[in-house]
């Protein structure tokens, strides 16, 4: 068996050697251009010209959650896109989220304020039933997260393609009910994969719907939100802030309004980072079971884009 190993932002040499030691019997090597002719890419935002050349390939495995960046390339039809399920993100999701939510509706940035000037003030305590949280997304980080976030006892409310049935959580499903769930939704949090329905979906008009006072959580991808309209919203008072964690342009770009901004948290898409021992071991596995003719979990449906 032979396998590709392209990363975009990542070395190869420990992916490659960690490879190596899960799936002893294979060939495996860094994609350049002429690289041999392979049964598997393992892949992050590879160029192009990887897909063009080996048209032959099986399964390309995304060392991420998101595939929006492959769905953007030309890949043959008869390459499986394999995505990553779970392999340690969906507790760092959870917790990052958590950590967002419980630092906004606690308001440990105001403590963290006072504290540096000296300070020793209470803040009044709040409703948590006034602070629904609304998950956008409830696949693999999106479920994970609920549960977490149901734990603090908050209400949980989900929004996704095809309805829910989950413990605690009371699931809105479709455009009809985009809307309706957005209205009583205070706290927004973003889990949804980049696709044609979902670019921009996080923009005023949506945004206007929220709770007065809501809160914006952003994991997914940057081109969900529109940038340019969460400023002026939380300005006017409609929004309290947010904690971003991706963005359109990555790196963000210094002097970006974001950076500065009192009520907006950024940080460098690092709210679940892929863990490599647990996603080699995840990849190897894919890869027998393929070998035992079955179709890997993770598989990405075209059609949808996730
Ligand atoms: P997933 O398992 O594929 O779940 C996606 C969820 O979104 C599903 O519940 C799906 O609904 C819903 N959905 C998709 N299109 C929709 C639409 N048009 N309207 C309503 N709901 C829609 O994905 P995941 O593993 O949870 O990951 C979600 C995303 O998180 C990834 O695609 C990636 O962009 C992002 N992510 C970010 C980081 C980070 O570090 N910031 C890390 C990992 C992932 P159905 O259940 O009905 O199909
Ligand atoms: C990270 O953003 C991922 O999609 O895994």
């Amino acid at each position: 068996m032979r396998i590709l190993v392209c990363l975009t932002d990542n070395r190869p040499e420990p992916w490659i050697t960690a490879l190596q030691e899960a799936l002893p019997g294979a060939e495996i090597e860094q994609w350049r251009p002429g690289a041999m002719a392979a049964d598997h890419a393992v892949v992050w935002m590879p160029p192009q010209a990887l897909l063009d050349e080996q048209p032959q390939l099986q399964c390309v495995f995304n060392i991420g959650a998101g595939v929006d960046a492959l769905m953007r390339l030309s890949i043959s039809p008869q390459t499986r896109i394999v995505r990553l399920d779970d392999a340690g993100m969906s507790v760092q999701m959870a917790e990052y989220v958590c950590h967002a939510l419980l630092r906004h509706f606690r308001e440990f940035d105001v403590y963290e304020e006072e504290a540096c000037n000296g300070r020793w003030v209470y803040r009044k305590p709040r409703e948590r039933s006034q602070f629904p949280v609304g998950i956008m997304g409830l696949g693999v980080l999106g479920q994970r997260v609920a549960r977490a976030v149901s734990q603090f006892e908050f209400p949980v409310l989900g929004w996704s393609r095809s309805p829910k049935r989950l413990e605690g959580v009371q699931s809105f499903a479709g455009e009809s009910q985009f809307h309706e769930f957005l209205a009583a939704s205070r706290i927004l949090v973003n889990l949804l994969p980049l696709t044609d329905e979902t670019r921009g979906i996080l923009r005023r008009e949506t945004l206007l719907h929220l709770r007065p006072g809501g809160y914006l959580i952003h994991v997914g991808r940057g081109a969900h939100l529109v940038e340019e309209d969460l400023v002026p919203l939380i300005d006017e008072g409609h929004l309290a802030g947010a904690t971003l964690d991706v963005f359109r342009e990555e790196p963000l770009r210094a002097g970006h309004p974001f950076w500065s901004h009192p009520k907006i948290v950024v940080t460098p898409h690092a709210s679940a980072r892929t863990l490599r021992r647990e996603t080699v071991a995840q990849i190897a596995s894919k890869i027998h079971a393929l070998g035992r003719g079955e179709i890997p979990s993770g598989t990405v449906d075209r059609l949808r884009g996730y």
